[in-house]
């Protein structure tokens, strides 16, 4: 079907639809805590991160600027690929289901999570999280660059015949940020047609179809990268000469300096982030957590972007003067070594410790990557307006009382 007919078929019986209110939004689990009602915006408690290594689909987190699309008529759904190829033209979810199926187990990680932490040192611009805006889950569906080779640009192609360097995702929804636009952002075409990047179109999370908090009929995950570029509810995928220029591309979603404020901020002057640094957290406590004396276990996640993985996690009783080394794994029972093919080399690595503790104590984790990559000391270091990538040492405070820890 050419362009022109689809436009006529989405008149006639739109396949999918972004709405310009809230009152029909799915339903979400209670225990998430809602950090914004409208657009919705929530995030697990931090001790069901690590009960798991997959996270159940309905304790991920969930990150939106508008309200949630809505699919009235699943087998008029159909994404169209234009831009600069030479055979613009649409797929449908039959299209895109008939190629190979991949299963990618990745971690998606919101550029806020742990904001809160970094607006408690000076305020910052954006919506409020803990350490819960992440997740792992096992994402399935067809390979970008099968989806691209489909539409005549070969596997590793950094440039098309007609200068497309840039593979912009386009949504339905309709986000204040774009003045009632749609979401939208890219990446670069080397990277969406390397087999090897996995990046995929998702039609399941888990082993189920999508849902609709999560991207149904379609989505983008980018492995390794900010979650903002994994666009949810795919409406378009276009080849540009240039990245896509949507507000979260251009205004938003990059790591300015310290120094920089909402007065002498120059968007023109950063790129938008892709990667994302090396992380971790501890889920297993609370910031003051009650313990009785004696052994505490201190579990959490510790993650790297650009597919490098978890070298190390130490942790501190003592302000990061001496530290111990946690055990880390992914798949249960079997022994994790970073980059090693037999890791999902996207994928979190769960770390474990146990420590003696006698006294009010504050407990530290960093994580270090496969390429020695080292989370930063201080949060005022990497402090910045928006609040983004706050991937300092993450600390918890334990004091002596009754608990059952
Ligand atoms: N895609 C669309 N269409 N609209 C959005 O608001 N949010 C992005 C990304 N994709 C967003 C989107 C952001 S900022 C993140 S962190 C991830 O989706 C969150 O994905 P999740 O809600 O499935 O966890």
């Amino acid at each position: 079907m050419d362009l022109q007919n689809k436009a006529k078929k989405s008149v006639a019986m739109p396949g999918i639809r972004g709405p310009s209110e809230y009152s029909q939004e799915p339903s979400r689990d209670p225990s998430l805590k809602v950090n914004a009602k409208e657009p919705f915006n929530a995030e697990p408690p931090r001790s069901a991160l690590v009960s798991t290594y997959v996270t159940p689909v309905h304790l991920f987190y969930k990150r939106n600027h508008g309200p949630i699309p809505i699919v009235d008529h699943i087998q008029s759904y159909s994404v169209a690929f234009t831009g600069l190829i030479d055979n613009p033209r649409n797929l449908s979810i039959k299209d895109i289901r008939s190629l190979p199926k991949y299963n990618v187990t990745a971690t998606l990680q919101c550029a806020g999570n742990r904001r809160t932490a970094m607006s408690n040192v000076r305020n910052v611009r954006g919506v409020g999280w803990d350490v819960s805006a992440i997740g792992n889950a096992v994402w399935g569906g067809a390979k970008l660059a099968d989806v691209l080779e489909l539409l005549g640009i070969p596997k590793l192609t950094a440039s098309t015949v007609l200068g497309g360097r840039h593979v912009e995702f386009v949504s339905v929804d309709r986000c204040k940020e774009e003045n009632g636009g749609p979401y939208k952002a890219s990446i670069p075409l080397s990277q969406a047609t390397n087999p090897d990047a996995d990046v995929l179109l998702a039609y399941e999370m888990n082993g189920e179809i999508l849902n609709r908090d999560h991207g149904f009929p379609l989505r983008v995950v980018v492995p390794g990268v900010i979650g903002a570029r994994s666009v949810k509810w795919l409406d378009s995928i276009n080849v540009l000469a240039e990245e896509c220029q949507g507000f979260f591309m251009q205004k938003d979603y990059k790591m300015f300096p310290p120094s920089v404020n909402w007065d002498n901020i120059d968007w023109s002057t950063r790129r938008p982030q892709m990667d994302f640094p090396v992380q971790s957290a501890i889920c297993s406590l609370e910031d003051v957590q009650m313990v009785k004396p004696g052994k505490v276990s201190i579990k959490g996640y510790a993650v790297s972007g650009g597919g490098r993985g978890i070298e190390r996690v130490d942790i501190s009783m003592d302000g990061g003067k001496s530290w111990v080394e946690a055990s880390r794994t992914q798949k249960p029972g079997k022994h994790y070594i970073s980059d090693h093919n037999s890791s999902d080399k996207w994928a979190w690595v769960l770390f474990e410790a146990t420590i003696d503790v006698s006294q009010n104590t504050e407990v530290i984790a960093k994580a270090v990557d496969s390429a020695a990559n080292v989370q930063p000391e201080n949060v005022e270091s990497v402090w910045n307006l928006r609040g983004v990538l706050n991937t300092s040492w993450h600390r918890v405070l334990l004091r002596l009382g009754h608990s059952n820890l």
